[in-house]
């Protein structure tokens, strides 16, 4: 039940989660990137370990000690973080998509240090699509009856966006939360609505982002154990 000590629901199972934020390069010193610590990434992992689960961590840009028991395969940008998530999933029970990915990237990659010079406005930054993994992985679904989850921070109509976005993504459920000023980015705490493709909404109230995993877990085994 839930709130109940959940045990090791997760045996036998292998999961694959990726958390923080991908960096896109413009020159060698110099990125696009966003504010995700990769915190919630991290307590879906450690708690996944507790229930007993195979975890791998596909960590982007994060500074945050190994979760033990974890396989952490550490990623820069989103087409990395592609690779590796895409691999790791080939037997994954279930992903987790907590990481945040950037949408686009620079259309090019300079070499050399951009260098300002005298008298000379600087270059637009010219930006390309990255791939949607999430879309991705939820149209392929590498192994059958493999569970896949999202996560998504929103403004405005969080409840709206998010129902708009777990069709778009095909996902099995979104996580979702709302964003502003001090709220989630690198907070220790969280709270969240967990939307499910069968039309059912979770509420998890404000508290730590290990109640919120194990809200999640919760949802993914019981759609393990359904399927
Ligand atoms: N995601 C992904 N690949 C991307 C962008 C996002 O896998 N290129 C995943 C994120 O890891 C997250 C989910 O998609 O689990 C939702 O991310 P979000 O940025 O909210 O979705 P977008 O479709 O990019 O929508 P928006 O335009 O609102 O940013
Ligand atoms: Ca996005």
């Amino acid at each position: 039940a839930r709130g109940a000590a959940p045990g090791r629901d997760l045996a036998g199972r292998h999961v694959v989660i990726s958390a923080g934020g991908t960096r896109e390069p413009l020159d060698p010193v110099r990125f696009l990137g966003n504010r995700s610590s990769g915190r919630q990434g991290y307590a879906l992992a450690r708690t996944a370990v507790a229930r007993g689960a195979r975890v791998t961590l596909v960590a982007a840009n994060t500074a945050l000690p190994d979760p033990a028991g974890a396989d952490v395969v550490p990623v820069g940008t989103a087409v990395q973080l592609r690779e590796a998530v895409l691999k790791a999933a080939e037997d994954a029970d279930a992903v987790v998509m907590a990481a945040a990915v950037a949408d686009f990237r620079p259309a090019r990659y300079a070499q050399g240090k951009i260098k300002k010079r005298e008298g000379q406005e600087p270059e637009p930054v010219v930006l390309v699509r990255n791939p949607d993994v999430l879309a991705e992985l939820s149209a392929a679904r590498p192994r059958p009856g493999q569970v896949v989850v999202g996560f998504a921070a929103e403004t405005d109509d969080v409840l709206a966006n998010g129902r708009a976005k777990l069709a778009r993504k095909g996902c099995d459920l979104l996580v979702v939360n709302e964003v502003g000023e001090d709220k989630t980015f690198g907070a220790e705490e969280n709270e969240a609505v967990v939307l499910g493709a069968d039309g059912s909404e979770t509420p998890v109230p404000h508290g730590p982002k290990e109640a919120l995993a194990d809200t999640v877990w919760d949802a993914v085994v019981h759609m393990l154990n359904a399927g």
